[in-house]
């Protein structure tokens, strides 16, 4: 099998994440946070040192600013719930997944206002765009860092600054950028990241980091472990996002993704292989390639061929590991014209080889060439 679907989620994790986890279950899986004794104490560590690591990649100040979720996706349920209420504006853009579209969607039939910011011909969201539908009533502006379909990369910091200018709080989706490219989120009101994507951690991990000073309206209520007299969720952070027992396997299977990333240089190899496929497949006529790659992500056009059919064939003939179709993002296929057939989508990542590369090509060509 050769497994280009990375930015489904990474696969293979590096060998010290399966072993971090294995290890966390059988020496230190007492429950972080929720009582004195050893076993909770190292588990209380290992989750914290995750925070630690975190914190340093995207350099922010204060781990503790930094609440575990599932996913990206219960990290942008949360931030967006916590923020807008009813008659508050929120501006997305156009290539936004799902995991934004939808709970945007949910706060608009609940009275919100939602305003859709246009993409460029790359599918990138600029400043300039966003400039243009910002008021002073927008309480929240909410990117992707870099499209699920088609890798471009949208200049975040320059969208917080304008967002900021006008009053703006502002939520940045990271699922698709965490461990594959800088992120410095020090000005950012919001960042929700996937812990099993480019962080090489476990499935059920990710995050949203909050700024100091920003309270949000918890998405879940329950036990934290603190303040347990109250019956109200503490304002401390992160406890306020993180009502129950945390995945702390997961997490200490996602301390060794982050160190992993960090021992390397982030993203490059991911970066370099998708490049090199690029340079291989845009020789290939009938094969448009979508965008501007700027991360692991190639999103291809064929022309003639259905995109489903050609995943379903490279997996049949060829065992190669793709997705075809919408990519959970229904907006940005509109953007780029492909709603119709969807895109075949190819991610590398970081064990991608040379090989599977010419590989890939090479099916590629088979299946267009008919
Ligand atoms: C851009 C983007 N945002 C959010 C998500 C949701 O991530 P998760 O699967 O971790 O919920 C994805 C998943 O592919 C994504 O590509």
């Amino acid at each position: 099998m050769i497994y280009l679907d990375n930015a489904a989620t990474t696969f293979p994790k590096p060998p010290s994440v399966s072993n971090a986890v294995k290890d966390f279950m059988e020496n230190c899986g007492g429950n972080p946070g929720r009582g004195g004794h050893e076993l909770s104490r190292m588990a209380g560590d290992r989750v914290y040192a995750c925070r630690e690591a975190l914190a340093e990649l995207f350099n922010i100040g204060n781990p503790e600013r930094i609440a575990f979720t599932k996913n990206a996706t219960e990290a942008l349920n949360t931030a967006i719930n916590g923020i807008v209420g009813e008659g508050d504006e929120i501006l997305i853009s156009a290539m936004e997944h799902n995991s934004v579209l939808r709970p945007a969607v949910a706060k608009e039939q609940d009275g919100a206002v939602l305003k859709i910011i246009p993409a460029d011909r790359d599918g990138r969201i600029t400043p300039e765009a966003v400039e243009k539908m910002l008021t002073r009533r927008t309480k929240l502006v909410c990117i992707i860092h870099a499209s699920n379909v088609t890798g471009t990369v949208n200049d975040i910091s320059a969208i917080n600054d304008v967002a900021h200018s006008l009053g703006a709080l502002t939520l940045f989706d990271a699922a698709q950028t965490a461990g594959l490219l800088p992120i410095d989120a020090a000005d950012f009101d919001m960042l929700a990241f996937a812990g099993h994507k480019g962080l090489y951690g476990p499935f059920g991990t990710g995050g949203l980091y909050v700024r100091e000073g920003l309270s949000l309206r918890p998405l879940t209520y329950g036990g934290t472990g603190s303040v347990s007299e109250s019956a109200l969720m503490p304002d401390i952070f992160p406890d306020r996002l993180e009502a129950g027992t945390v995945n702390a396997a997961g997490i200490a299977g996602l301390l060794e993704g982050v160190k992993f990333v960090r021992e390397q240089a982030p993203g490059e190899r991911e970066r370099d292989m998708a490049k090199k496929l690029a340079e291989k497949i845009g020789g290939i006529s009938s094969v448009e390639i979508m965008g501007d790659n700027g991360v692991n992500v190639l999103g291809l056009r064929l022309r003639g061929v259905d995109c489903v059919d050609a995943a379903g064939r490279l997996d049949s003939e060829f065992g190669i590991a793709s997705r075809g179709g919408l990519h959970c993002a229904p907006l940005a296929h509109r953007s780029m014209g492909t709603i119709g057939g969807g895109m075949l989508r190819l991610s590398t990542g970081a064990f991608t080889t040379e090989e599977d590369i010419d590989a890939a090509a090479k099916a590629i060509e088979a299946i267009v060439k008919g």
